[in-house]
């Protein structure tokens, strides 16, 4: 076990907004694969994983070594949404590596820097295509805090923030594994054929709500919402920032599905190594934009779209893609046995493929075993909105070593 670290390492000096350093008072200095060290020398297993944006693990090596090189002949830097050789080989092979051996058409519409600049733009433009103003959102639903997707944000923590009463949107209810796929339909349906409710241009939804403590739509409840939706004009938005890039064991959480969403927002790994990038996919004919109108000053983040051209490859990788899959068959059997071991503790397992959690009777023992693994240098968090899930986001590289290193403190941690 470590030192019991100082419990603020701002000093005072930053606002009290921070939250990770809270969660993980130590200072880091460097990281490689699935490890942080702190200013102290400190090992730490990093199974937070910045909240889904390093699936890579640290520093990829073929992502540094092409920003490296990048850096060394004197790149564009910043050049918002102008054309670079790296932007420009970025699409391409974004193109190449994902859209095409999906059959996908979508034209990308880069919003980095953040996730949230992703929602806006989604929600904006489902408003502009449409012209109705109202966007549907699920309850447990979580997209961001700025004030667009905070409106479409269910997390009564960050939503009370705002400091406004939001209009022009619905909460629909997600799925509810307790009922049949078909009956939890028929109250969206219900829902918005009340006389009171103005049609939705959109509906925006996470396959796996992941602060939203890793509830999963079944496969089913997500093909009858899109027929649903479809049936009556509204866009439907997938939400693929936290559990897309690979975290589900796909690159897209639908993948395999009979789904084509119309807008689809990608951010957190997109990049590969953790450098803000953030992007909008959308069907040809839904692209109304007139140039200009939804742009910003860092439209054009060269260095994300480097490390994100490097990594992107790895998707058309038999081994890598194989690698994802053992490890989702070991990190389900891990979590099995630690259930299995402490029914008086966990309830449950959340989730899918990658992107798992244990549900605990009591949040406050979940906040524990999150607070007690940091002491033994593992880094998980909680999520839900009571907090009473342990989410557990390993690397996609992870080994089978260190797998069973976390899985070993979790289970000393719970005897
Ligand atoms: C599903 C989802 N959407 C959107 C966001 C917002 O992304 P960002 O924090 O980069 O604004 C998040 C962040 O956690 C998220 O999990």
């Amino acid at each position: 076990m470590l030192k019991a670290p100082p419990s603020d390492t701002s000093s005072g000096k930053e606002s009290n907004v921070s939250y990770y350093s809270k969660l993980y008072p130590a200072v880091f200095a460097s990281a490689q694969d699935c490890f942080l060290y702190d200013s102290g020398g400190h090992r730490y297993i990093d199974f937070f994983c910045a909240a889904g944006s390093l699936n890579y693990g640290h520093n990829p090596p073929r992502a540094r070594e092409a920003l490296l090189n990048y850096l060394d002949a004197k790149g564009v830097i910043a050049s918002l949404d102008m054309l670079t050789e790296a932007r420009t080989t970025f699409v391409s092979r974004f193109h190449e590596a994902i859209l095409a051996p999906r059959n996908f058409s979508y034209r990308i519409h880069v919003t980095a820097p953040t996730g949230a600049d992703a929602v806006e733009a989604a929600l904006k433009l489902a408003r502009k295509v449409t012209g109705r103003r109202t966007v549907a959102y699920m309850e447990g639903s979580f997209h961001g805090v700025t004030l667009g997707a905070l409106s479409v944000t269910d997390y009564p923590h960050v939503r009370g923030a705002a400091g406004i009463p939001f209009e022009h949107t619905l909460r629909l209810p997600f799925d509810n594994p307790t009922r049949d796929a078909d009956d939890n339909l028929s109250i969206i349906s219900a829902l918005l054929g009340l006389s009171s409710t103005e049609l939705p241009a959109a509906l925006i939804v996470e396959t796996v709500q992941a602060e939203g403590g890793l509830r999963a739509a079944r496969p089913e409840w997500l093909i009858g919402l899109q027929k649903l939706l479809r049936e009556r004009g509204i866009l439907l938005i997938v939400d693929d920032i936290q559990v897309g890039c690979g975290r589900t064991g796909t690159f897209f959480s639908f993948d395999g599905l009979p789904l084509a969403p119309d807008i689809v927002c990608l951010s957190k790994s997109l990049s590969g190594i953790g450098i803000p990038l953030s992007a909008v996919l959308l069907r040809p004919e839904l692209d109304v934009w007139e140039p200009g109108e939804h742009t910003g000053t860092f439209r054009g983040n060269n260095l994300g779209f480097v490390a994100a051209a490097a990594m992107l490859d790895l998707w058309l990788d038999e081994s890598f893609v194989a690698h994802i899959d053992d490890l989702d068959t070991l990190f389900s059997s891990l979590s099995h046995s630690l259930l299995a071991s402490h029914p008086d503790k966990i309830v449950g397992i959340r989730g899918r493929g990658l992107a798992l959690g244990l549900e605990f009777q009591e949040p406050t023992c979940a906040n524990a075993v999150m607070r007690d693994a940091f002491k033994f240098g593992l880094m998980i968090e909680t999520s839900g909105f009571r907090g009473e899930v342990l989410k557990i986001y390993p690397p996609l590289t992870a080994s089978e070593e260190v797998m069973r290193e976390a899985f070993s403190v979790l289970s000393k941690i719970l005897h």
